[in-house]
């Protein structure tokens, strides 16, 4: 008995003791949230009004009344952030006044466009959206966290990831296309590139997912336009790769410019605080875009700046960029009983929440040394991947492409040739045109420079002079090949830069036509910062290479396709137009009632005059330009060819609940090594409301030696396949037609059901 009792406590003693231990060590994971919670709070109690109201204003310095002003500023805590304030000695200085001279000492967070590499730039994001490879868009943004880093930069607006279906809108370089499925993926890739492993790691960077919410459906492509969306398409579509930065831990969110469906997005409860909140349970903090709390006035939303920060404040906007509502009436709004401190206290705290997991209250400052990181080769030799893999083949005709290196001479021709700044595209504020290489260079490198005849004949894309036209057909006469290098400047695309239509500016067509007169092979390479629409480049060129701003190593990359080191492998993000008016045309459209087939369609030059009306199709069509795209998403071409064979599936049938396996062959039946982006189409044939004809639910990247074969295989579960319709999620059972292919428009196609 005594001996039970003895062990009896002794048991209960160890039971106490491991419970204890297991008890201090679930504390301590759970420990750095909860410190860093505890410490907001702590830090909170300890504030002043203006102090707060100081954390939620952000200001760029250009802005700020003067250096000294600004000095004065931060050290009376008046600024929570700053944006563009250039250069590392200067950010540490600021920092400094902030940690030692401001009354609580809270670091600045210093922010930065930093949209597509930082001074080593990679292709626009529309270009690395058309790599189909998160893992090098993931790297892509690590680099740019790297160097941007060391230079003081914490926080930086990127990912851009609005979902557009207009081409004329510039912004549509920023972003990753028409498809969520593509963008949530690559969204993403970058939010984990930027803030890399490690918040607390000097090379960690804020993410920024902006611009939330709607902003690239923009009416008619004009920016800042009004938007109006659907709820079933803002939640199918818009949404998505917002979900996807939110879930893969975007530590900030930007509130729009826009207006959508009549609220302006900075001061839109129903998507930033049904949505994003209280839906999604994001804790980060939202910043305003520049000055649209205050732009609400000119939308009309509001009647003054008072009204403007209510209602910027009410719907869960925490920092102010730019504009001075915050800082000029809460203290107001406050006295009028219009908002209380609760409101106030939970936009400081999701603020410096972010400051704290950044860790910069330990490390505000950088360390001098890590600047020297810039432009290391590694990062050049990344970005020349990513641009080589951005580049969409898009003709090939009888294998003009690659050249052979042994080719006598080449014409290079054309406005994008030398350009070294505009390769680089738009947003790039701290990337140098002198750290670009320009595919002129980088021919001259592969071929020695007296092969190569170069002439620009227009000396930028809008050029309409005709001047060097005799010279130019002249020397390409004398070449044995041309390779023509147009497109856009990089200003034609990016914020405030839409275009109505979205032709090949200045007399490049009139430049093309007469190169094809020659007879000489024609290689078109376009750099532009949009899908254009290259209807006549298609016609009259034998090879078309689009290489969209391709960034700092451009040249050399598009060299290396070029001449056939690589095969070309990129896929469309985007559907190409045949003009304008085809706008919007995006592939995962709904059927309507009247769907076109070619025999439907009635070409307007065949209508005749006399009883016109008995040759209509009555079709949903277009009389001239018909009622399919120039090209399809995700199409692009490789020197190779794919075989696609032996589509199965695990089971004809799931439950709402399941999933099934899709495979098919891929076989590489051409005469070289080469990637290829296989991609897998649901259609859900019928639903609670009219469904796509085609929705993207999966793809891979495959390198294929040449000969060889590859099963492909992707899982599908029915939660895939679950849609908004209005009122709720919902997964329908039905039937659906499934594709794997190498495009939207082609594939295997199979069928399976969900009970
Ligand atoms: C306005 C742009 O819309 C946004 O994308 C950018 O981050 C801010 N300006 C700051 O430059």
């Amino acid at each position: 008995m005594g001996y039970k009792i003895y062990s009896r406590t002794k048991i209960a003693g160890l039971i106490f003791s491991l419970l204890l231990v297991l008890l201090i060590s679930c504390n301590d994971k759970v420990a750095e949230p909860d410190k860093i919670e505890s410490r907001v709070n702590q830090l909170l109690t300890r504030m002043t009004l203006d102090e707060k109201i100081g954390q939620m204003t952000q200001i760029d310095p250009g802005f700020a009344g003067g250096e000294e002003q600004l000095k004065k500023s931060v050290r009376d805590g008046r600024y929570g952030s700053l944006l563009n304030l250039f250069g590392v000695e200067k950010v540490n200085e600021m920092q400094k006044i902030a940690i030692e001279e401001s009354r609580l000492g809270i670091p600045l967070l210093i922010g930065r466009d930093v949209i597509h590499g930082y001074r080593t730039i990679f292709p626009i994001p529309l270009g690395m959206a058309a790599s189909w490879n998160p893992e090098i868009v993931k790297k892509a943004f690590r680099i740019s966290a790297i160097e941007c880093s060391s230079q003081g930069i914490k926080w930086t607006f990127a990912p851009m990831i609005d979902i557009t279906w207009d081409p004329r809108w510039g912004r549509i370089a920023e972003g990753c296309g028409e498809d969520p499925f593509l963008a949530s993926t690559l969204s993403k890739a970058m939010v984990e590139g930027i803030q890399g492993d490690d918040l607390t790691d000097p090379t960690a960077v804020a993410a920024c997912a902006k611009h939330y919410v709607g902003y690239g459906f923009s009416e008619a492509g004009r920016d800042y336009n009004t938007t109006y969306i659907s709820e079933p398409v803002l939640r199918n579509v818009v949404l998505k790769p917002f979900k996807a930065a939110k879930d893969a831990g975007a530590l900030t969110f930007m509130s729009g410019f826009n207006d959508l469906n009549g609220i302006p997005a900075s001061g839109n409860e129903f998507t930033l605080k049904e949505i994003l909140r209280k839906e999604w349970g994001f804790n980060g903090m939202v910043v305003s875009d520049w000055s649209s709390i205050s732009e609400m006035i000119s939308h009309g939303f509001c009647a003054n700046e008072k009204e403007a920060a209510l209602k910027a404040l009410k719907a869960g906007v925490d920092m102010e960029m730019s504009s001075l509502t915050y800082a000029g009436n809460i203290k107001q709004l406050l006295q009028e009983g219009k908002i209380d401190q609760q409101m106030v206290d939970e936009a400081v705290k999701n603020i410096l929440r972010v400051k704290f997991k950044l860790g910069l209250f330990e490390n505000p400052y950088t360390k001098a040394e890590a600047q020297k990181q810039m432009l290391n080769p590694d990062f050049l030799d990344h970005a020349r991947k990513v641009a080589r893999e951005s580049a969409v083949l898009l003709k090939n005709k009888d294998k003009a492409l690659p050249l052979s290196q042994k080719i006598r001479s080449v014409a290079v021709i054309g406005p994008l040739a030398d350009s070294p700044r505009d390769q680089l595209g738009t947003w790039v504020f701290d990337g140098k045109a002198e750290n670009s290489v320009t595919p002129l260079t980088a021919f001259k490198e592969v071929l020695g420079s007296e092969k190569v005849n170069f002439i620009k004949c227009l000396q930028y894309s809008r050029d309409k002079k005709k001047n060097d036209f005799a010279k130019t057909i002249a020397l390409a006469k004398k070449s044995e090949a041309i390779v023509y290098f147009g497109g856009e400047e990089w200003i034609l695309s990016g914020e405030g830069q839409a275009r109505g239509e979205i032709n090949l500016p200045g007399a490049q067509d009139e430049l093309i036509n007469e190169l094809a007169k020659t007879g000489k092979p024609l290689i078109v390479v376009i750099m532009a910062g949009r899908p254009l629409a290259i209807g006549n480049v298609l016609d009259k060129a034998d090879a078309v290479l689009y290489g969209w701003h391709g960034g700092s190593m451009a040249g050399p990359a598009l060299a290396d396709l070029i001449f056939g080191k690589e095969s070309p492998s990129g896929k469309l993000p985007v559907t190409f137009v045949k003009g304008s008016g085809q706008i919007p045309f995006y592939y995962y459209h709904n059927n309507t009632g009247r769907p076109a087939t070619a025999k439907s369609w009635t070409p307007m030059d065949s209508i005749p005059v006399v009883n016109p009306q008995s040759s209509l199709g009555y079709k949903s069509f277009h009389l001239d330009y018909g009622f399919t795209p120039l090209l399809p998403f995700g199409f692009g071409l490789s020197y190779t060819t794919f075989k696609y064979s032996d589509l199965s599936l695990s089971s004809m049938s799931m439950s709402t609940s399941g999933s099934i396996t899709v495979k098919a062959s891929v076989s590489n039946t051409g005469e070289m090594d080469a990637d290829e982006i296989v991609q897998l189409y649901v259609r859900d044939r019928v639903g609670s409301i009219t469904r796509p004809v085609k929705e993207l639910k999966g793809y891979k990247r495959i390198s294929l030696a040449q000969g060889k074969q590859a099963q492909v295989e992707f899982q599908l579960s029915a939660k895939d396949l679950e849609f908004f319709n209005g009122h709720q999620n919902v997964i329908e059972p039905g039937e659906f037609d499934i594709w794997i292919g190498p495009n939207s428009a082609d594939g295997l196609h199979g069928e399976f059901t969900i009970q």
